[in-house]
């Protein structure tokens, strides 16, 4: 389709709340505005339009061309986009489904719009299926979820730094002082934030990321960034652990500990934070916060 007539049939489909007559009349389309993987610039095509769950659904299928459309390489480099259906207006994160998910998707887009279906017997590539998860109007989302389990991890790392401040003014002011139990806390307390930790920063290797890296392709980089975070945290972690470990009250210095421990805290709260900005909107676009028990 030409861009001359790509734009007249916007217009009109803009001046006519979302219908279009000739032979268009009769289909569900919508305007999707992107942004241009190459310009950076604001780009709009209209598109067939399908909705399934309760998701707005387009199909890349280029009429059954070889090759994948622009609108398609666009979302792959940003996917913020905007969705005009003629009745509303509003902002999505475009996913990617992935393996299963994209057969059972196609197999309903087909069912509904059983054109998508000739092209694909048509075409000499999957043609990609795009699922337009409003971000304006959703209840509490996975992304939020993530926010306050770190806010919990933050509360523990300052409730530990005080802990190892109790330890420090002890030991400074008395031989006998800290008692044996208030290093036995500590190392509990320990054991418990750093196991919780690491289950936190695995569940986010194996299973968060992957899941949001397949679905949108634009997050893989800076995915692995924080990956590379975890194995940095890891190790400061383990540090933390030997010291807590082998520590001796009115022996070990308590310094070194309570530095170590301000470390973590930054190490922690540069990633937390670089994380909260990556990923909690494509976390809350695409999946519900877990239920609380
Ligand atoms: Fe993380
Ligand atoms: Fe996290």
């Amino acid at each position: 389709m030409s861009n001359d007539f790509q734009r007249r049939l916007i217009a009109e489909f803009r001046a006519n709340g979302g219908a279009l007559g000739g032979r268009f009349e009769g289909w569900p389309l919508a305007v999707l505005t992107t942004t241009g993987a190459r310009t950076g610039r604001s780009r709009e095509v209209i598109l067939g339009f399908l909705e399934i769950d309760g998701n707005g659904v387009v199909v890349a299928s280029a009429n059954g061309a070889d090759r994948n459309p622009a609108w398609y390489h666009n979302i792959r480099r940003n996917p913020r986009v905007t969705v005009e259906t003629g009745d509303e207006t509003y902002p999505a994160m475009a996913a990617i489904p992935r393996g299963a998910e994209y057969e059972k998707l196609f197999a309903r887009v087909v069912a509904e719009a059983p054109g998508y279906g000739e092209y694909q017997a048509r075409a000499t590539r999957e043609i990609p299926v795009v699922v337009l998860h409003r971000i304006d109007k959703r209840g509490k989302g996975m992304g939020d979820w993530l926010v306050e389990v770190h806010q919990w991890f933050r509360d523990e790392l300052r409730a530990l730094r005080d802990q190892a401040d109790r330890l420090a003014d002890g030991s400074a002011t008395a031989l006998v002082w800290p008692k044996p139990d208030l290093a036995q806390e500590m190392r509990a307390h320990c054991l418990g934030f750093c196991a919780a930790l690491r289950r936190h920063h695995t569940g986010e290797d194996s299973a968060v990321f992957p899941a949001l890296a397949g679905q949108f392709p634009a997050l893989a980089p800076v995915l692995q960034q924080l990956s590379g975070q975890h194995q940095e945290v890891a190790r400061l972690q383990e540090s933390i652990r030997e010291l807590v470990d082998g520590f001796v009250p009115g022996e070990s210095d308590p310094v070194r500990l309570r530095t170590e421990l301000e470390r973590l805290a930054s190490e922690l709260e540069a990633h937390f934070a670089f994380e909260e900005q990556a990923v909690v909107t494509a976390l809350n676009a695409t999946a519900a916060a877990p239920p609380t028990a």
